[in-house]
């Protein structure tokens, strides 16, 4: 009798045992699994933390080959701030005027579709996206054309500028409505590349930037 007592107190004993270890082993795992949440939502915060802190509203794009657009981007963006991105050929045109001219005109004739360098900043992921270029053959430059092929702004608002010696816009920006219809194509500004140094041109983006009601 005494035995089959000592054996069951051995069994109960093991059993009380290997009970505790159990439920210490589901403890740790219950633990781990929580650390394990905590940490992926201490990520998760962290990017959209990250993402907010870094991620601006307002882009400002342009192409430009003599820089004059590229001035007129600057203005823009000591106004308003945001990213700016400048749009690079992967074929760079020449710096010579009439083969730049000549290059161009072909571009257009045979409806080209000259490639940029990947940008940096994604331009469908902003609210607002100012668009910059020199008319180039009384039009849009044919790398812009690559350019409004490649992103769909539909959502999106879009404000064109651009330089020029004496076409204005060269009906640019209705040209960008049609190209991007789900797009609110907001009143752009032509500048005379020739005078957007002046002080006058600086003032021309100044209050063309606050007649446009940006928030
Ligand atoms: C290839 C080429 C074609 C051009 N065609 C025109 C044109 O049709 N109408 C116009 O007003 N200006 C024309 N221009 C002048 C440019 O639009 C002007 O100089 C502009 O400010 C240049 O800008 P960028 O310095 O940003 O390249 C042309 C310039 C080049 C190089």
């Amino acid at each position: 009798m005494k035995k089959i007592l000592a054996v069951l107190l051995a069994v109960m004993i093991l059993f009380a045992l290997v009970g505790c270890a159990n439920s210490d082993q589901t403890d740790h795992k219950e633990e781990e699994t929580k650390e394990e949440t905590v940490e992926e939502n201490t990520k998760e915060s962290e990017t959209v933390e990250d993402g907010n802190e870094e991620k601006s509203d307002t882009l400002i794009v342009y192409f430009s080959w003599s820089n004059n657009t590229e001035t007129m981007a600057n203005y823009i963006h000591e106004q308003i701030g945001g990213d700016i991105e400048r749009i690079v050929p992967v074929d760079a045109y020449p710096d010579n005027y009439n083969e730049t001219a000549d290059l161009a005109k072909a571009q257009q004739d045979n409806d080209e579709r000259p490639q940029f360098e990947a940008l940096a900043y994604d331009p469908t992921t902003y609210d607002t996206v100012f668009i910059g270029y020199p008319i180039w053959w009384y039009s849009l430059p044919m790398i812009m054309e690559t350019f409004f092929d490649t992103y769909d702004f539909t959502g999106i608002t879009i404000v064109p500028f651009n330089t020029h010696e004496g076409s204005k816009d060269g009906g640019t920006y209705e040209m960008i409505r049609e190209r991007e219809p789900g797009a609110t194509v907001l009143e752009g500004l032509p500048i005379r590349g020739r005078d957007v140094n002046d002080t006058s041109s600086k003032d021309e983006v100044r209050e063309w930037l606050g007649k446009l009601n940006l928030e």
